[in-house]
């Protein structure tokens, strides 16, 4: 309903467009957003960018089916494994010495180096934009730069390739010419949201070379040329362009045998080339041959302006979004000490980089298992072997959709695509830089309900997406929740709405800040859903407490993850983290407690900022019954620590207790105020290095728990940096305020975000990347590789204060 809504609304708007000439263009951002004009197509500065954050290389816009374009390269100095040598998306274990962003501001662009160590050659793509009417231009600068260990005659390869998905026309404005185009290659296209447009592709500075003509093939495809091929792609098969440009150069590489004669090959850089064949079709792809370092310049110009750029113009634009990153990098999210190290500051940046460099655009339809299996409601004991026959038996998996996702992702070559849980943490550190970006992410999430409240834990938007997922976990199930972290973004956004916000802070950014007014307008537009979300927690995620006579404070406030079988709750995120055994309907989770009472504390702090009195009021009991059932139902005086809970066979309720992230997760979500009588026990357990305390971080299980490290060994002692995160977070927020525990709170947290730090930062020089998790006995970064999601978080962890000036006294204590 919401989509078809949102479909149709923004079709009118574009309908509206096109009979308004010369609509007006409005220059300052803020006054922008407070225009009744705004769509987001008329002034969008996130219109563009690299959204296809899978490829190495790939623009588009935040249009559903429009132009998509992909940049390939490869080293072709032999015939030896050529075809393994082509990169377009990312993979692991590609020969890869790190790659990434070095800067990267969404609103104006950055840089990225991609050190190919497998091709001898580091490749950068500079990519900038101005804003402007549909979106502005944007253009990149490609470069090549041969390694140390290069051979002497590096031969490259270099491929970029533009498509028209959907109505819309894309051609090659050269004359045909079957030896090649010499000079610019120049595409020009037009579709219904970007109207004119042209794209040109550079000859580049003479100081690019070109192999030598050695071989007969030269005289029929000189290689100083750029060969220019046009395909004709089916519908949806757009991503699938290295095979359709391999398809086509097969053909090629064929032809050219049977002409020269196996005897008498061209040399394997001629060899591996497209065929020069200019023609109609939807997508074109250029190619570029290139001996040693070389650069070309990639140019996007709407017809509708600002202007159209030159190569000069480019020079000094990447010059400029340098130097302005830099300058607004060290207002705002500087490190600082014991991290205020020109080191520290360029991982920093990177780190930040990648996070913000990975948002992409996604689009498509998913799979969902939206029919109805009383087995669902996971009531009966043994629950988890008939769910798993109910789904066998229903096979009713439809296609919803299309949808449409804006949004971060954990990590490029593994998880390029939207994961709820963790966008609430991706979202953290970029709220401090571009507040109007996070609220248009987090608008993107909330659209993706359904009419229950739901919201799919893992956006497989799309056949792309669906390529890179076993069809097993592709399923997504309407009553599976997952930790509503995006609530923390609410939360953020009402502290700095409460701050004074300096002048100084007055850009695009934060035209939201700016005018309280127009923030409190999109929590108003959004609470529906938001509450729609809200409650659907509450109804689907409920915990038993009267079937069990259980006593506590209020008989409603408990909580019980669905989707669980023996031996995980992927729906909690801790996938593998030990739980009762086996699992019983009557179980409430420690973590889900914690988190439903982060998610009503930000609901009365929403409902309080816009003025719904009644609502705050209502959130405000929640809120108070919850934190008093967390004592009542999880806290385990002998073990001194939070438990889950469960049925026995005797049907009396006990606790199961695994100390380690969920036995904390109240102080994790910032439910136990300074003076908690419990928070001794908390911080015994967690700076104690026979449980949770490592030279690296905090283990996610206890080392004394007899599951430590054991089977996956997922959540069951590897550190994580989002949990951690949230660790730093509460002991700030204890050490800053008066209490019994401040001096001791201020000790712990200065070691831990100083481990944290430090072994991210050594991890990352050592291996070139950030990781999923680290190991706690050696701080090894292990698992997925490039883990530019959550893992970012320690930018945010080094721009925290330094509190160890204040309370140097106190270090002895630890
Ligand atoms: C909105 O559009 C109308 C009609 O084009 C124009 O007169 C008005 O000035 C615009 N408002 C702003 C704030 O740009
Ligand atoms: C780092 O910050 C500390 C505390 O503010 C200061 O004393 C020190 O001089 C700074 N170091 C550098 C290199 O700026």
């Amino acid at each position: 309903m919401l989509q078809l809504w949102r479909f149709s609304a923004l079709g009118i708007l574009l309908s509206l467009f096109s009979l308004v000439p010369g609509e007006s263009w409005v220059d300052d951002p803020a006054e922008y957003v407070l225009s009744e004009n705004r769509t987001r197509d008329s002034y969008d500065t996130l219109l563009w960018g690299p959204y296809r954050p899978n490829l190495y290389f790939g623009v588009r816009p935040r249009i559903p089916k429009s132009l998509m374009t992909g940049l390939l390269w490869a080293k072709v100095d032999s015939f030896q494994g050529v075809q393994n040598n082509f990169r377009h998306t990312c993979e692991q274990h590609e020969g890869m010495a790190g790659y990434g962003w070095d800067e990267y501001d969404v609103r104006h662009g950055g840089r990225q180096t991609i050190h190919d160590a497998g091709n001898s050659v580091d490749i950068t793509t500079e990519f900038v934009k101005t804003p402007g009417p549909r979106g502005g231009t944007w253009a990149v600068r490609v470069k090549g730069t041969p390694r140390e260990d290069a051979p002497a005659r590096l031969m490259s390869t270099v491929l970029f390739y533009a498509g028209m998905e959907g109505f819309g026309s894309l051609s090659v404005q050269n004359q045909r010419d079957d030896s090649g185009i010499l000079g610019s290659v120049v595409l020009e296209g037009s579709s219904n949201e970007l109207r004119d447009f042209e794209l040109k592709i550079t000859e580049g500075p003479s100081t690019n070379l070109h192999p030598p003509p050695n071989h007969k093939s030269y005289e029929g495809k000189p290689l100083d040329r750029s060969m220019v091929a046009s395909l004709q792609v089916p519908e949806g098969a757009m991503w699938q362009a290295k095979s359709l440009i391999f398809a086509q150069m097969k053909e090629e590489i064929d032809a050219m045998i049977a002409l020269y004669g196996e005897d008498n090959p061209p040399p394997p850089w001629a060899t591996f080339t497209i065929a020069n064949d200019i023609k109609e079709g939807n997508m074109h792809v250029v190619q570029k041959v290139f001996e040693g370092s070389f650069e070309f310049d990639i140019i996007y110009s709407s017809a509708e302006g600002p202007t159209t750029i030159t190569s000069d113009d480019l020079s000094e634009m990447i010059e400029d979004t340098s130097i302005q990153f830099g300058k607004r990098f060290k207002k705002l999210l500087a490190p600082r000490a014991p991290f205020n190290k020109s080191k520290y500051q360029d991982f920093a940046k990177s780190m930040f980089s990648n996070l913000v460099g990975g948002i992409g655009y996604f689009y498509g339809d998913s799979v969902v298992d939206k029919s109805y299996a009383p087995e669902y409601e996971e009531e009966n004991e043994g629950f988890w072997q008939e769910t798993a026959e109910a789904r066998m038996r229903q096979g009713r998996v439809r296609l919803e959709g299309p949808s449409e996702l804006y949004t971060s992702i954990p990590s490029r070559p593994f998880f390029p695509r939207g994961f709820l849980w963790d966008e609430g943490f991706h979202l953290i550190p970029v709220a401090d830089w571009d507040m109007d970006l996070t609220l248009e992410i987090v608008r993107s999430w909330f659209n993706l309900m359904d009419e229950d409240g739901w919201i799919g834990r893992e956006q497989i938007l799309g056949q792309e997406a669906r390529s890179k997922v076993p069809e097993e976990f592709q399923v997504q199930y309407p009553h599976y929740a997952n930790p509503p972290t995006l609530f923390l973004i609410f939360e953020s956004l009402i502290d700095k709405l409460q701050e004074k916000l300096s002048t100084e802070e007055k850009s695009i950014r934060s035209a939201y800040l700016q005018h309280p007014t127009i923030a409190i307008d999109y929590l108003r537009n959004l609470y529906p859903l938001l509450k729609r979300h809200y409650f659907w927690f509450r109804k689907t995620q409920w915990g038993d407490i009267k079937s069990y006579d259980r006593e506590a404070f209020s008989t409603k406030e408990g909580y019980r993850w669905r989707g669980r079988d023996t031996r995980h709750i992927l729906t909690s995120g801790l996938d593998d983290y030990p739980r009762a055994q086996p699992p019983h309907p009557g179980e409430l989770h420690t973590d889900l407690i914690s988190w439903m009472g982060m998610m009503t504390r930000s609901m009365r702090r929403i409902a309080e900022t816009i003025g719904e009195s009644d609502d705050a009021s209502e959130f405000a009991r929640y809120e108070t019954a919850i934190v008093r059932n967390i004592d009542d139902l999880h806290w385990n005086k002998k073990e001194q620590t939070y438990c889950d809970a469960t049925i026995d066979d005797y049907e009396e309720s006990v606790h199961v207790c695994h100390k380690g992230y969920i036995s904390i997760f109240p102080f994790l979500t910032g439910l136990l105020p300074p003076d908690s009588p419990r928070l001794k026990a908390i911080l015994d357990l967690i700076s104690d290095p026979e449980e949770l305390w490592s030279d690296y971080g905090l283990r996610s299980l206890s080392k004394s728990d007899e599951f430590y490290g054991t089977d996956e060994n997922y959540w069951r002692s590897p550190i994580w940096i989002n949990m951690n995160y949230l660790a730093v977070k509460s002991l700030h927020d204890i050490a800053i305020r008066t209490g019994p525990h401040k001096s001791r709170a201020t000790a712990i947290y200065t070691s831990l975000r100083k481990n944290l730090v430090d072994n991210v930062f050594n991890e990352w020089e050592r291996t070139g990347f950030a990781w999923e998790q680290y190991d706690p006995e050696t701080g090894a970064g292990q698992r997925t590789q490039h883990f530019t999601g959550w893992t970012s978080l320690v930018v945010k962890i080094m721009a925290m204060p330094d509190l160890s000036v204040e309370e140097a006294v106190v270090h002895g204590e630890l």
